[in-house]
Parts: structure tokens; sequence; C-alpha cells
């Protein structure tokens, strides 16, 4: 399943929120621009500035500050990406050498500090000091989010709850941003702009969610980045937490978080999950916070738009990259 078929409507106004990140290339020194072209050129899905465009034609659509909003958070998606991947000593995103491989890890803190900084302006540029807030607020949620999981690296005793407050951190946080910045600056009512942000906080869980599944199901090839990464960096996702459930005794997912673990059982735990209900009972859980998330748009009176996200919704949950 692809979103191409979802969002034909927005298509004229996403190429323009494209040419608006591809004008952040354009500065005076070489390096920089080649910094800036590498990371921002074509390859990831675009999800966040695809939503806040539809949560936008939702209500009293204003492209001069939509516009400028999408770009803003695709630029601090990409540089989370950028310094997540620092952080990992990941090797490759969107299908290609990462930039902590190709130019270090300093250059790489560099340049996410300046996309943020880039994002940042954007977000002004909406002339709208509320989702200016929201838009800083959501900064510091994300780096709360990802302190929180360096903390807990390596560390067995954590609830279902935990995750989910933690996932609500590094990533639910950023599709809230996308959906209820597209209300406000609709000028949506109160009652419609709290839609959207429960929306966004399901949807993002539910992204989240399946992301952690196919860490464990899918291939380095298809998602464009490395897959079983996440137990390798001490990460305990829901897939993993299910394995600890089901085998409390002895597992692969115990020894690595105990003990350094290796290859073998990184594998091992892979084909745990492969082979068992673990991918099944996951996904019964992304669906439900899919589902949740619809349920919101319920009081919403336009009818077309609102089935495009429940289609946004279906989409994050049977995607493949
Ligand atoms: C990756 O996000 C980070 C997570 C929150 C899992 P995406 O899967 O949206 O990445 P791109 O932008 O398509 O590469
Ligand atoms: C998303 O989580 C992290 C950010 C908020 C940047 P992941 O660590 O699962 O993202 P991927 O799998 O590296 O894209
Ligand atoms: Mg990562
Ligand atoms: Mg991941």
């Amino acid at each position: 399943m692809s979103i191409d078929a979802v969002y034909q409507n927005i298509q004229e106004d996403l190429d323009k929120v494209e040419t608006e990140i591809q004008a952040v290339v354009e500065v005076d020194f070489p390096f920089q621009a080649e910094l800036l072209r590498y990371c921002l050129q074509e390859g990831g899905k675009r999800i966040r500035p695809i939503l806040t465009l539809l949560a936008g034609k939702l209500f009293d659509y204003d492209p001069a500050a939509i516009l400028p909003m999408a770009a803003a958070i695709e630029l601090m998606h990409t540089a989370t990406l950028v310094h997540d991947d620092a952080i990992d000593h990941s090797s490759v995103r969107r299908g290609r050498t990462t930039v902590n491989i190709l130019w270090g890890e300093e250059i790489a803190i560099l340049l996410g500090d300046y996309l943020f900084a880039r994002a940042g302006e954007f977000a002004t540029d909406t002339g709208n000091l509320h989702v200016v807030r929201l838009f800083t607020q959501t900064l510091r949620t994300i780096s709360g989010g990802e302190i929180n999981q360096a903390h807990n690296a390596f560390n067995l005793n954590q609830t279902r709850q935990q995750y989910i407050d933690r996932i609500a951190g590094k990533t639910a946080s950023l599709f809230i941003l996308s959906t209820e910045s597209g209300a406000i600056l609709g000028r949506a009512g109160q009652e419609d702009v709290e839609a959207l942000r429960e929306y966004g906080y399901h949807l993002g869980i539910a992204f989240q969610i399946v992301d952690d599944i196919l860490d464990f199901t899918s291939t380095e090839e298809e998602m464009g980045k490395p897959i079983g990464a996440d137990l390798a960096q001490g990460t305990l996702t829901l897939p993993a937490m299910l394995i600890l459930e089901r085998h409390p005794e002895d597992n692969p997912v115990k020894r690595i978080f105990e003990s350094g673990g290796g290859q073998d059982d990184i594998q091992q735990a892979i084909e745990l999950v492969r082979s068992s209900t673990i991918v099944q009972e996951c996904y019964a859980i992304a669906s439900e916070y899919a589902s949740q998330a619809c349920r919101h748009l319920e009081g919403l009176s336009d009818r077309v738009g609102r089935q495009r996200l429940v289609e946004i919704a279906d989409y994050v949950v049977a995607r493949k990259k």
C-alpha cells in the first residue's frame, strides 16, 4: 500500500513544501550546501507534512501559513533523524550512508542543530505565536523522550506504560504537532483542535509500534535503514517485551540486555518474533491505536477530508517501510 492515492488534492501544495525545503540547500558555503543537499534529498515518506496539509484542508485553509509549517515540521523531523543516527552510530538511513558515517558525529550534531534552527525560522513564518510555542514545546518533548530512551537503554524492567510514554515523547509528539498545527492555522474551533490532537497522538503511537515491528520483520533493503537495530542499541520495544513475557527464564533479549549479547542473540530474537504470534499481537495493538485515532475524527463535519485521514491511518498500519 502506498500513500500516493490518499493525497491527490494536496499534491500541488506538497510540491511547494518540497520546493521550500530544497531552498534550504541554497547557502553560500559549498560544504554546508553539500551537507544540506545530502540530508534533504528525496527518500523520506514526508508523512508529517502530508498530515499538516490534510489537517489544514479540513478547515479554513491558508497556504501562506500552512506551507511553511509543513516545511518546518519535516525539517525538525530530519534534524531528529540526523541526531538519532549519530547517537546510535547507525550506518544507513533512507537507503544511503548516514551523515555521521560520511562526515563524523560532530558534523552530524552540528548539522542537526542547523536544521532545527531552519525549522524554527519556518515556524515563525506562519506569524502564529501559538504554533511557534507548540513547535518549541514539541522539540522539548522529543529531546526529553530521547533522553529517557538513552537513560533506559539495556533496562529490562520497563512496563508497557513506560514504553508507550517513551514513544509518545519521541514520536507521537511530532505527529500531534503535524495535525494540531494544521487545525490551529485553519482557525478550527477548540473541540476540533482537540480532535486533531488526539488523532495525531494515537496515530503517532501506532506509527512507532509498526516501526518497532518492522525492526524485526523487514529488511534493510526495504526499510532503507538497518534492522535489529533496537535490540543492538538496548531499546526495549513492544515485540521484545512480548519475548520477555513469553520466555521469562532464558531468552535472547535478556542475554543481549544483561551481557551485551551478540549477533547470534539478535538473530535468535528476530526468529522468535517472526515464528510466533508476537507479530500479530503487536499489529493488533497498533491497529487499535489507529482505530482510536480515527474515532476522534467522528465529530468533524468535512466527511471527505476525514476519510483521507482515515486512509492515512490504514496506511500507517499496512506500511512496509
Ligand atoms: C522514522 O520516521 C523515525 C520514526 C519515528 C520511526 P519515518 O519512517 O517517517 O522516516 P522517513 O522520513 O520516511 O525517512
Ligand atoms: C524514532 O525512533 C526516533 C526519533 C524520534 C528520531 P527510532 O530510533 O525507532 O527511529 P529509526 O528506526 O532509527 O528511524
Ligand atoms: Mg533510531
Ligand atoms: Mg526504529
